[in-house]
């Protein structure tokens, strides 16, 4: 059995929650793990939790030891550095578990993946966190059993009033709306969960996203430029093509800062029923809503599941824990490679619209 070693690209508050799931691995006391950040303040915090890491202040220095079959980076820094730091580390001749958003922009995105293949590492995103979450799984369930029929729309709605990264979650950390460090603001930062499960739902080939809108609503205490630089409420109509060859549309809205009215709702609507759920971001609700046609009556049906067990994997266990089975070869649900590229562009594809005024398309393997 080869050493496991981990190296963790940045040890912020994100890498620490990556350190925490060694302890889901096989023989955990035995994987090595290192860490790099030249925030001596940062890196002095994290190896007081983990005084096991070997500690650098520089990513370079720390992989320039010869590569092994399966080691693993986790790129845990902010996304205007995931580029530069994932593709290095490719070269390196590592595996790259990227933090989400995978990049800035697409172009970053798609050159990271040649790099991947170059070198034949696999690359992959963390956007898995809200995978199999119980509702998703009866919706996924249902739909495998074709209850609702032909689909036809899909709505997205995850609508919070006071949610902002940078300003009511995790108020110390800047670059959260800096759109030249961040790329962006609610759709980079939560839009990545959210099309990684819609995207693992319905499985399309391709998608066009017809049309898309920005917005940064205004508050007290938002003078300095910076806070508005990055959009807190944004929305696209697009169009899903799924693998048997139908089309079905999806109304996409999310909101991290809003005047609307907080809404949460994932609803999949067929000619024969649909399903409704609420997306568990900022709202807390264990149950999945089947609706359908009884002999012309409305009929509804709700299902509730029972609290996760405390020794599930847990939202931040999953990113890394999955990576690992991938390169175990084990079943995982580890989003990597063409899909990790096709779930950030399906996003940036969002921006794209909304800024040019354009459909775009992205195609799942281009
Ligand atoms: N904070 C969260 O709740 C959260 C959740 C999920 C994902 N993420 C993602 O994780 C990433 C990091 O977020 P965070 O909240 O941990 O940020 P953070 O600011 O707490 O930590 C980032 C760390 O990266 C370090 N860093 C910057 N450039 C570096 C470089 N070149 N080499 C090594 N280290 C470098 C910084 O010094 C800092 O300590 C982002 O992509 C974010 O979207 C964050």
């Amino acid at each position: 059995m080869e050493t496991q070693r981990i190296y963790l690209i940045g040890a912020g508050i994100i890498a620490r929650q990556h350190a925490a799931t060694i302890r889901r691995f096989p023989r955990s006391e035995q994987v090595v793990l290192s860490v790099a950040d030249p925030n001596k303040q940062a890196l002095a915090v994290f190896t007081e939790q983990y005084p096991h890491a070997h500690a650098f202040e520089d990513a370079q220095t720390m992989l320039a030891e010869p590569a092994l079959e399966n080691d693993i980076v986790i790129v845990a820094t902010p996304p205007v550095t995931h580029y530069e730091l994932a593709s290095a580390a490719l070269a390196t001749g590592r595996h790259v578990l990227c933090e989400k958003p995978l990049a800035l922009d697409r172009a970053q995105a798609r050159q990271m993946l040649a790099t991947a293949r170059t070198h034949g590492r696999v690359l992959g995103c963390c956007s898995v966190r809200f995978l199999h979450w119980p509702p998703a799984e009866a919706a996924r369930r249902l739909l495998q059993e074709d209850v609702l029929g032909p689909l036809y729309h899909v709505r997205f709605l995850c609508v919070e009033q006071r949610n902002r990264p940078g300003i009511e979650y995790q108020p110390g950390t800047a670059w959260f709306l800096d759109r030249t460090k961040s790329g962006g603001g609610t759709l980079m930062d939560r839009a990545p969960y959210e099309f990684g499960v819609l995207n693992d739902l319905l499985k399309p080939t391709h998608i066009e996203v017809l049309s898309a809108w920005l917005a940064n609503p205004i508050t007290a205490g938002m003078s300095p430029a910076s806070e508005r630089d990055v959009e807190q409420h944004a929305g696209a109509s697009l169009r899903y093509h799924l693998a048997d060859g139908t089309t079905c549309m999806l109304t996409y809205e999310r909101a991290s800062g809003t005047h609307s009215e907080a809404q949460s709702c994932v609803e999949i609507t067929g000619l024969k029923g649909s399903i409704r759920w609420i997306w568990p971001h900022g709202f807390i609700s264990n149950t999945l809503t089947h609706t359908y046609d009884c002999n012309g009556r409305v009929e509804s049906k709700t299902i509730s599941f029972p609290r996760p067990d405390p020794e599930d994997l847990r939202f931040g266990e999953k990113p890394l824990y999955y990576f690992y089975q991938y390169l175990q070869h084990q079943p995982s649900s580890a989003i990597v490679n063409e899909q990790a590229l096709f779930n950030f562009s399906c996003i940036r594809a969002i921006y794209d619209c909304a800024l040019s005024e354009q459909p775009q398309t992205v195609v799942l393997g281009e």
